[in-house]
């Protein structure tokens, strides 16, 4: 195993075309992940996550497009491969699980089919061959009875057990790099837990690195060692979890601190009183002059509005995007 990190993501930029227009939705973005790491991103609904998520797996389609900047996977630039070698690397190297899994699924074709697919594709397995292994994936993410589910339609399962059948198709390859996209939201809090226990199991059992994407920071802070905070398309803090929620450097990450039932209960106790955060996420058409979070911050000045931050660096190996970070 060699030292240098699995992916490397470097001045991300991703492009929403509009008419002759086109909007930076996402810039600026920068992180690395190593091998059998999990990484959080969080941020509010709109902040750029999802769409981070399908850049990095060639998944971005009009009228989005990468805009500049370079994504390293396993040593190798794939920003700009064509889209034959992406499609090798997607499912069977980098793995996604969406965040609407009936969107993701085939409704018209049966759940062992759709992961015996995988591989047949990546594995070169006989259809044969492929549909034990399929039995043998279902089994893995504890669905019951899987010789007998192998022959369900989507629309036949609850979503706690579409829900494992995402995560059985992208470990199905047993990819080095799986983005987990919001992948407990639809479920009620019992099979959250369930679902988030099987990903951490088995992605530790195979060395599986996780960009886990949600806007819960609880379940971050549960899941990962390192969180990235997005606003606005941009990283605006990058820490050890620990760190963002004993001490959150930019006043965004903050806000969302604080409207977090217990660890908010802390922080309001403690000296710096934090404010949840009013407002929206603006569209990507309308970022804000200056620092992008500055129109709902309580703490910005005329040079917040004037000049965007750049990044800098903490002591404690983080970065924060703020004029005045604690
Ligand atoms: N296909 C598209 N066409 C136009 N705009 C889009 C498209 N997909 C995303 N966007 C815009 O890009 C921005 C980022 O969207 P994205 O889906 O990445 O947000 P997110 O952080 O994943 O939010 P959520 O928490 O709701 O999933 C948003 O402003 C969104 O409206
Ligand atoms: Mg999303």
């Amino acid at each position: 195993m060699n030292g240098q990190p699995l992916l490397e993501v470097e001045n991300l930029r991703i492009d929403l075309a509009a008419g002759d227009t086109r909007f930076a939705a996402v810039q600026d973005v920068s992180f690395t992940i190593n091998r059998g790491e999990t990484m959080g991103l969080v941020g509010e609904s709109g902040c750029g996550k999802s769409i981070t998520a399908l850049a990095l797996i060639g998944l971005l389609r009009h009228p989005l497009m990468i805009g500049g900047g370079t994504i390293r996977f396993d040593g190798r630039e794939i920003q700009k491969l064509p889209a034959s070698e992406m499609r090798g690397l997607r499912g069977n190297r980098i793995a996604m699980i969406f965040q609407e899994p009936m969107t993701a699924l085939n409704p018209l074709s049966p759940v062992g089919r759709q992961i015996a697919e995988m591989f047949v594709l990546h594995k070169g397995a006989s259809w044969r061959e492929a549909e034990n292994l399929a039995v043998e994936a279902l089994a893995s993410v504890r669905v019951p009875a899987p010789e007998r589910r192998v022959k369900d339609y989507p629309h036949q399962l609850s979503g706690g057990m579409r829900q494992r059948v995402m995560i059985a198709i992208a470990l199905a390859c047993g990819p080095d790099l799986l983005l987990a996209d919001e992948p407990t939201t639809a479920l009620d809090v019992t099979v959250q837990a369930e679902i988030l226990d099987l990903i951490r199991e088995l992605s530790a059992a195979k060395g599986t690195a996780v960009l886990m994407i949600s806007h819960d920071l609880g379940l971050i802070a549960n899941m990962c060692r390192r969180v990235g905070v997005m606003y606005a398309g941009k990283l605006v803090e990058e820490r050890a979890a620990e760190d963002v929620f004993r001490s959150p450097s930019h006043p965004y990450t903050g806000g969302l601190v604080a409207s977090l039932p217990l660890l908010g209960a802390r922080a309001r106790h403690g000296r710096q009183r934090l404010r949840e955060i009013s407002g929206v996420v603006p569209p990507v058409s309308a970022f804000p002059k200056g620092c992008r979070f500055n129109p709902r911050c309580h703490a910005s000045t005329d040079r917040c509005r004037a000049e965007d931050p750049v990044v800098t660096a903490l002591p404690d190996g983080g970065f924060v995007r703020c004029h005045y970070h604690e």
